[in-house]
């Protein structure tokens, strides 16, 4: 059962884009055998509660606190800013750009459905300051959230918000703040007990990038008035699915496969996902941070040095036709691409009928705009094709949440299964604590004096500057 979602991998098999390029059906199913032992891998953990992400759709009373939190919510705030980073924002915004019409930011009030929902992101003064102008303390729920309770750029916001806070509110500022975090342990919740702070918990076991359908995107999504049950309802049609041990029949296992193939045997190791719609670039920018994180790995899970992973790219259509297009076609061939697209939009545009007389007006007039659009993605997709690059695509029924919280719940996994297939593990990311300890030690936090000398006696090294 596709759930409105399907997978159509036509154009990446050898039979079509020629043997050099493509995935041999032969080496599908040869190799199908090891994806069916990854999926028992991990429907094993699952049963063993190692892999909680895969049940996050039967949380109905997490589900049910943050409506009723919402509701009230609602009624009191016109916005909602969320302070987090990677994991802990990417989900959120994915959710806004997909599901809530773009212009409801720039709308001077909250909307009858829900609050405007605005995520820095990054600790950039400019960017965060330009929020704080649009959102004054009075009307502004500041959701903080953070898995570690620690991560500097988060701390950093939620630090910098807080002084208009008290000032503004005093002794109420603690009702304009809510934490997602570690149900036990770290900062935050330490501050929630003794400041009280409402909170919601990421549940243990559950990792930033696989925690869109947490308190961490299920929050900011209801208060911006995105119906999470229908979400969850996506997320959970997907679940049989994805444990499937039928090729055919699991889309999730089948990209995971398809990728691996195309990056070992054909050297195509660079990802694009490509979504026709505006409304989801931004699942394909938190699919970037997925699919990196949790597949760039020095060492696979015996220790020994592999140095795994594609680069994922996100790119837009038909934008990206005018700025990448001419590389994704006469570049190296060393790509896969992915694109996205909906059957139909949620609102259409006749195009005008005007200078009936020229040639290149006159062929468009009377159409509609999204008939062109996913016409350009049928263009891009045979042009791909004809120069043996290999091209798949999720078909989306429509745009709504059952789609999305579908669509994002496949990718979940698909990438874990993608770990088990280079064998590393899709759950750890080793490589950005290392850099979180090297800005406490920069930052100058205590315990961290030692890689502080470290890091002084690097920029003692001569520097080589071009004037
Ligand atoms: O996927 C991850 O685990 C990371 O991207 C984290 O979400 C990110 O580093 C933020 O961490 P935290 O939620 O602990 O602040």
């Amino acid at each position: 059962m596709s759930a409105g979602i399907e997978l159509d991998i036509t154009r990446m098999l050898a039979d079509v884009i020629g043997q050099d390029n493509g995935v041999s059906r032969d080496s599908i199913e040869t190799e199908w055998y090891r994806v069916q032992a990854v999926i028992q891998g991990l429907e094993a953990k699952r049963k063993a509660g190692d892999l909680p992400f895969y049940d996050l759709p039967d949380d109905v009373e997490t589900v049910q606190r943050i409506e009723d939190y919402a509701s009230n919510a609602r009624n009191r705030f016109k916005n909602i800013v969320v302070l987090g980073i990677g994991g802990s924002s990417l989900g959120a915004i994915a959710l806004r750009e997909s599901l809530i019409p773009f212009s409801n930011s720039f709308l001077p009030d909250k909307t009858e459905n829900g609050l405007r929902l605005f995520v820095p992101d990054n600790p950039d003064p400019e960017y965060l300051g330009a929020i704080m102008d649009l959102c004054p303390p009075e009307e502004t729920l500041y959701n903080v959230v953070t898995k570690s309770g620690g991560t500097a750029e988060t701390i950093a916001a939620y630090l910098t918000i807080l002084t208009p806070l008290k000032k503004a509110l005093k002794d109420k500022y603690h009702e304009h703040l809510v934490f997602t975090t570690d149900p036990n342990k770290g900062s935050l919740r330490q501050i929630a007990r003794t400041e009280s702070v409402s909170t919601f918990s990421i549940p243990q076991g559950v990792g930033g990038r696989f925690s869109v359908l947490t308190s961490v995107g299920l929050l900011p999504a209801a208060l911006m008035g995105i119906d999470i049950r229908r979400l969850l309802n996506g997320a959970a049609n997907q679940r049989e699915n994805v444990f499937n041990d039928n090729f055919e029949r699991n889309p999730s296992a089948a990209f995971a496969l398809l990728q691996y193939l195309s990056d070992k045997r054909h050297d195509q190791r660079i990802h694009v996902m490509m979504p026709y719609a505006n409304a989801l670039y931004r699942i394909a920018d938190w699919f970037r941070q997925l699919w990196a994180e949790s597949l760039g790995k020095r060492r696979n899970l015996q220790g020994d040095d592999i140095w795994a992973g594609p680069t994922p790219i996100a790119a837009l259509g038909a934008t990206d036709q005018h700025s990448q297009v001419q590389l994704y076609i006469e570049g190296p061939n060393d790509k896969t691409f992915t694109f996205l697209i909906p059957k139909s939009f949620r609102r259409e545009l006749k195009i005008g009928v005007h200078h009936r007389d020229i040639d290149s007006m006159s062929y468009l007039a009377g159409k509609n705009l999204g008939t062109l659009l996913l016409a350009e993605a049928e263009a891009t997709q045979r042009a791909l094709t004809a120069a043996h690059r290999p091209n798949m695509a999720f078909i989306l029924e429509e745009i709504s949440p059952e789609i999305i919280g579908g669509l994002m719940y496949l990718l979940e996994a698909a990438t874990v299964v993608a770990g088990g297939l280079y064998g590393v593990n899709p759950l750890d990311q080793p490589g950005v604590e290392d850099g979180k300890i090297a800005t406490y030690a920069l930052m100058g936090r205590e315990g961290y004096e030692d890689i502080r000398a470290e890091i002084e006696k690097e920029r003692n090294r001569k520097p080589f500057i071009i004037h």
